[in-house]
Order: C-alpha cells, then structure tokens, then sequence
C-alpha cells in the first residue's frame, strides 16, 4: 500500500483526538519537547515560519507566542487543519492568532509555496510518514530564505541498548496500540505510526540526506536518553 495512502487514513482517524492521545502516549513529555523544539527555532518578530506537516498547530502556535511573526501551517491531512481551528474556536483563542496564522492543504513532497519564502521551515514528527524523505527535504531546503533555519524533530529508530530506550521500545510496541483501540476504538493507526518509527532511516543515513538537500551547520540535539532527536541546519546559499 503506497504510504501516502495509508498515512491519509492513519490521520483522518485520529484527528479529533490527536492531541490527547499524543499527551497519553508521551506521558505529556510531548509537550517538553516541543518547547525545547520551540526555543531553538530563535523566533523573531520579522520572521515568517513554514510549519511542515503542522497538523494541529502546536508548533506554529508556540513560534508567534514566543516572539515569531507570520505562520503557515502546511498538512496533506485538511481533518488535522481542521481539528486545529476546531480547538482553537473552542478554547477561545481563533482571534488571537488569527492574524499572522494561516492553514494550508499540501504536501511536504510538492510544497505549494515559491523558493526562498519563509526565515524557518520546521517539521515535528512528520517526516517519517512522507513517502520520500529526499523529496520533502529538498522541497524544505527550496522554500527557505538564504540565511534561514531549518529544525527536524522526529523519533529516533532504536539503535542503542539504554534502560530509557527499553522502557520506551516495550511501552511503544506493546502499551500504545492498545491506548489507540481505547481512545478512538481503533489499534492499527498506532501500529502503523509505532512501526513507521522502525522503518525510518538510521540517524547519519539521515543526517547525510539533510545535507543533499542543500542545507548546512547540521546540528543534532537527542532528547530523553535517545528516543527523540531534533536537526537543525540553515540555510548558506
Ligand atoms: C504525527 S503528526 C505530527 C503533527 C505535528 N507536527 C505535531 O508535532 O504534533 C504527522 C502529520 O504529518 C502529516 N503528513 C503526513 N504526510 C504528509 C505529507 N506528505 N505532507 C504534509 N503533511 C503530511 C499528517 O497529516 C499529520 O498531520
């Protein structure tokens, strides 16, 4: 099954409860890390933010409240948009960021926005459900002002033995498809978004494709103990 495919299904059913699941299956460490994800972005109120594969909003949101300028959050999944507003209407905050927020229905492989348009691109927890990493990674690369920032948060495969590690393979493997059947009656998304964990490329296989995209200064910062890492790169020529 192609999996652009499967990754429309994988979201279109865990978009009404995205959020909540993702606070239940990182024990709310989620939060954590994306705002030290947010903090590296080094927001400033000139600057014009793509978030890639942006689903409800988290980063975008995070990068206007902490100082950026404009957002577009970019999603293959128009349900995720939607759920993001749909949150952002009931909790009351749809005027705030209304302004400088903007949504956008494309794909991570065939970004629909000029080269060199935006001071950062980031994309959390999205590049490992692109069917090409390359292409996405060149289309990120494409849609960057020279000069400008590029961050990559994603899980990393398994590939030490830590106690952290073990704990959270076991947990990952085991616990979350069964959260997943409880909370939106269905356990094949997660098995899906667990395994896709497995099938993404090792960290330097990785790192060498975020170079042939054109970027450069490629830094990598692992969070707990080697379960998620964040890249970040600009942007020289
Ligand atoms: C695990 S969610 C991450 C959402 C959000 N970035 C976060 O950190 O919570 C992955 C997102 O990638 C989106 N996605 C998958 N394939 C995509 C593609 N080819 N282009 C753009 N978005 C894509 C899905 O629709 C989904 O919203």
């Amino acid at each position: 099954m192609p999996k652009q495919f499967s990754v429309q299904q994988v979201f279109d059913a865990v978009a009404d409860k995205y959020d909540l699941m993702n606070s239940l299956m990182s024990f709310g460490l989620h939060h954590v890390w994306k705002n030290k994800f947010i903090a590296m972005i080094e927001s400033y109120k000139t600057h014009i933010l793509l978030d890639v594969a942006g689903g409800t909003g988290d980063i975008a949101m995070g990068f206007l409240n902490s100082g950026g300028g404009k957002a577009t959050i970019c999603d293959i999944n128009n349900n995720m948009l939607i759920a993001g507003d749909k949150q952002r209407i009931d909790n009351g905050s749809f005027n705030k960021y209304k302004k400088n927020l903007s949504t956008v229905c494309g794909d991570a492989q065939d970004l629909p926005f000029e080269d060199n348009s935006f001071d950062r691109v980031t994309i959390s927890f999205g590049i490992r459900n692109v069917e090409s990493i390359q292409k996405a990674l060149d289309e990120m690369f494409r849609v960057t002002k020279v000069g400008g920032k590029f961050l990559c948060m994603e899980f990393l495969r398994p590939q030490s033995d830590t106690i952290t590690r073990q704990i959270y393979d076991f947990f990952s493997f085991n616990c979350i498809p069964i959260i997943g059947k409880i909370v939106i009656g269905d356990e094949k998304p997660y098995e899906y978004l667990v395994d896709s964990i497995r099938a993404f490329p090792k960290t330097d296989d990785f790192i060498k494709m975020i170079k042939k995209s054109g970027f450069e200064m490629i830094k990598i910062t692992v969070l707990l103990n080697d379960v998620v890492a964040i890249y970040s790169a600009y942007r020289i020529f």
